[in-house]
């Protein structure tokens, strides 16, 4: 039962905020009168030397009897200034007081890091997409070929996820104000459960961001090429180059799922204020915050070190992936888009019977068959970097729309 019920294995490294957490109960034991100034400092003193035992790896825990980082702090604390003064320290005060302080404390500097290492990630996409501004590949729907779009469009569309969910988080930090209500300070713990919730959608557009990433990066795509200390080699197959860091970034978000609906059920029907169910949040917390901060900083690696190939974007771009700009072509002369669909969708039949590379080769005699409206400007549709600059309406893909979205995350960063 010992074993069973303890957590000092891993509610130790909360030691620094259980530290603070009782340095600052003690300062209002002495505002309050209950214990005085030389008493205030000299807990403060034998606090400060736990700590430094903690930072310096010299701290000796007593098996079973140190149960959790609350109980050694005080245990220890006792040792090094008398039972006598570190008894007082937990006047009006629980264990489960502290740690659901600890606890807040711990996770706001922790989700600190993952923040900055959000907003990091998020620069590696915006400097990718100014340098490679001028590479087209082909976007997708079905993951079949729908129509060209700039890579940097494609950087920025996750971008654009990465940013809600940061602008999420930075809602989370922060201590802001005492808990209304005791029973709620003890036992709330959904400020564990909404990291988790956090970090499942987060992870989700991550697990999206790797798989586009792991389709581009196989030898039938060719869009992009890993660094080699973001790849593998095979054991067997002296040819591979295996996309191990993209593979793990997406296999990481079904443990943080995982974890985030264990947690749930162990919340669920506990009766109210604290119950020791509650001690099970550390393990899924901890290692949900350790694995969203590792993959964070993984995938700006990732990022920052692939190298993009221009040429097989443009192999990859066909010229039936413009039948919607030939399509378009006609509504400006007029056509209602219905008919110009239909139109349009015959021309890439046409040419495929004729056995033509693409609808750019029918020529204007065979285009006028399916419409008169078809005119010798209908040659300049043919064009993939025309037919993103086409798209310029906000949310688009044309450079100064692309331009436009880099340059707002890197007003909302700058905030
Ligand atoms: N280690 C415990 C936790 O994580 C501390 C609270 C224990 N309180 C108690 N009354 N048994 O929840």
């Amino acid at each position: 039962m010992t074993t069973y019920n303890e957590s000092i294995h891993y509610d130790k490294r909360m030691y620094a905020a259980d530290i603070l957490g009782s340095k600052a109960y003690a300062t209002s034991l002495h505002q309050r009168n209950i214990i005085t100034a030389h008493e205030l400092s000299e807990l403060h003193r034998g606090l400060d030397l736990v700590y430094t035992e903690w930072a310096s790896d010299t701290f000796a825990i007593s098996p079973g009897v140190d149960e959790d980082i609350h109980t050694a702090n005080e245990r220890r604390l006792g040792e090094l200034i008398g039972t006598y003064l570190a008894g007082k320290l937990h006047t009006g005060r629980s264990r489960n007081d502290q740690v659901a302080t600890d606890t807040r404390i711990w996770l706001r500097d922790t989700l600190d890091e993952i923040e900055s290492a959000l907003v990091d990630l998020l620069r590696a996409h915006l400097g990718r997409a100014e340098a490679d501004l001028d590479a087209i590949m082909p976007g997708y729907t079905h993951l079949q070929r729908a129509q060209p779009i700039r890579w940097s469009h494609w950087l920025m569309s996750h971008a654009h996820y990465f940013t809600d969910d940061l602008t999420r988080l930075a809602t989370e930090l922060g201590f802001d104000s005492v808990i209304g209500n005791s029973l709620v300070g003890v036992a709330d713990r959904d400020f564990v459960a909404e990291t988790m919730m956090w970090g499942s959608l987060f992870m989700s557009h991550m697990s999206r961001w790797a798989e586009d990433l792991i389709i581009y990066s196989t030898q039938e795509f060719g869009f992009v090429r890993l660094a080699d200390a973001y790849s593998t080699g095979s054991s067997l197959m002296p040819q591979k180059k295996n996309p191990d860091s993209l593979e793990l970034l997406r296999g990481k978000s079904g443990r943080i799922f995982g974890q985030m609906a264990g947690f749930m059920y162990t919340l669920k029907a506990l009766p109210s204020t604290y119950n020791k169910d509650l001690q099970e949040d550390k393990e899924p917390l901890f290692d949900a915050t350790r694995t969203l901060l590792d993959s964070t900083r993984i995938a700006t690696g990732v990022l920052s070190t692939l190298s993009i190939d221009r040429g097989k974007m443009l192999a990859a771009l066909t010229m039936d992936m413009l039948a919607t700009d030939l399509a378009d072509y006609l509504v400006r002369k007029g056509v209602p888009f219905r008919e110009t669909h239909h139109i349009s969708g015959a021309a890439v039949s046409l040419a495929e019977r004729e056995g033509l590379s693409g609808i750019d080769k029918l020529g204007l005699d065979r285009l006028r068959t399916l419409c008169p409206k078809f005119d010798e400007d209908v040659m300049q549709v043919f064009d993939f970097e025309r037919s993103v600059e086409m798209r310029s309406a906000i949310g688009g893909t044309a450079r100064e729309c692309v331009v436009r979205q880099i340059k707002e995350i890197k007003v909302l960063l700058q905030a």
